[in-house]
């Protein structure tokens, strides 16, 4: 019974092969997904496995990477599909200073044109942070944030960036690198998140645990990164499948 929170079987990878992608899944005990779009392609991707799954949910959102595409009617395009009865967050958003497509000030106002809108549709949102942190929550601070709330998507930050997240009503999602044998900063940061805060997820076809790493990740996968999350937390697997999809859920506001 597990909730991968964050998966691209919409991505060019899964082209050949996503039926059977999400069957391995749910064979594996992945009782749901949420598919992420993050530009025009591939949000129509994620909303056709909405509308085809019934375990299967959506995110729409601008990735920060290409932020100096994004219109005015790409706004009002997502304002529009968040009335999706399956879109279940506004997302991937955020900063991205790893890749230099866009200009960080471009980022930024991309990234708060979308919070602001998220806010508007009382939908929770789902950042995406690389080397970018301190300008993250300096943002989610000014734009208040908290007030939707969201998922701090593949978080690789430190533990006191966490708790700032965790104070706007963030939950923290961990994904393959809190498997890799020499990554020691997700590993002591998922130890400490608590356990009603805690997510966990793939990003596939991305960051495939351990030991699979380097290959192309698949949501099947999700299991090894709730295994090391267990082990490094000391409690039972079963517990922490059960809370981790019960807050998977709650952040998607989902019945029971
Ligand atoms: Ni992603």
């Amino acid at each position: 019974m597990l909730f991968d929170t964050h998966v691209h079987v919409n991505a060019e990878q899964f082209e050949e092969d996503a039926s059977e992608t999400i069957e391995r899944a749910r064979q594996a005990g992945v009782s749901w997904m949420n598919v992420v779009g993050f530009d025009p392609v591939t949000i129509e991707k994620a909303l056709d496995f909405a509308d085809t799954y019934d375990f299967i949910y959506a995110s729409v959102g601008w990735h920060p990477v290409d932020a100096v595409d994004m219109t005015e009617e790409h706004l009002e395009w997502l304002e529009q599909l968040a009335a999706h009865p399956k879109v279940v967050a506004l997302g991937e958003m955020g900063l991205d200073y790893h890749w230099d497509k866009s200009p960080k000030e471009i980022q930024k106002e991309v990234f708060r044109k979308q919070i602001r809108l998220a806010k508007k549709v009382n939908l929770p949102i789902i950042i995406h942070d690389r080397e970018a942190h301190e300008d993250i929550v300096e943002i989610l601070k000014e734009e208040q944030a908290e007030e939707t709330g969201g998922i701090m998507h593949c978080f690789g930050g430190s533990l006191e960036i966490a708790k700032e997240c965790l104070d706007m009503n963030f939950y923290i999602s961990f994904g393959g690198p809190v498997t890799f044998k020499n990554a020691t900063l997700p590993k002591e940061t998922a130890k400490e998140i608590p356990m009603d805060r805690l997510l966990i997820e793939t990003d596939s076809p991305y960051l495939a645990p351990h030991p699979y790493r380097g290959k192309r990740n698949e949501p099947a996968y999700v299991k090894l990164v709730a295994e090391k999350i267990a082990e490094l937390k000391d409690i039972p697997y079963s517990q922490l499948a059960e809370q981790t999809t019960a807050n998977a859920k709650r952040v998607f506001r989902l019945a029971d």
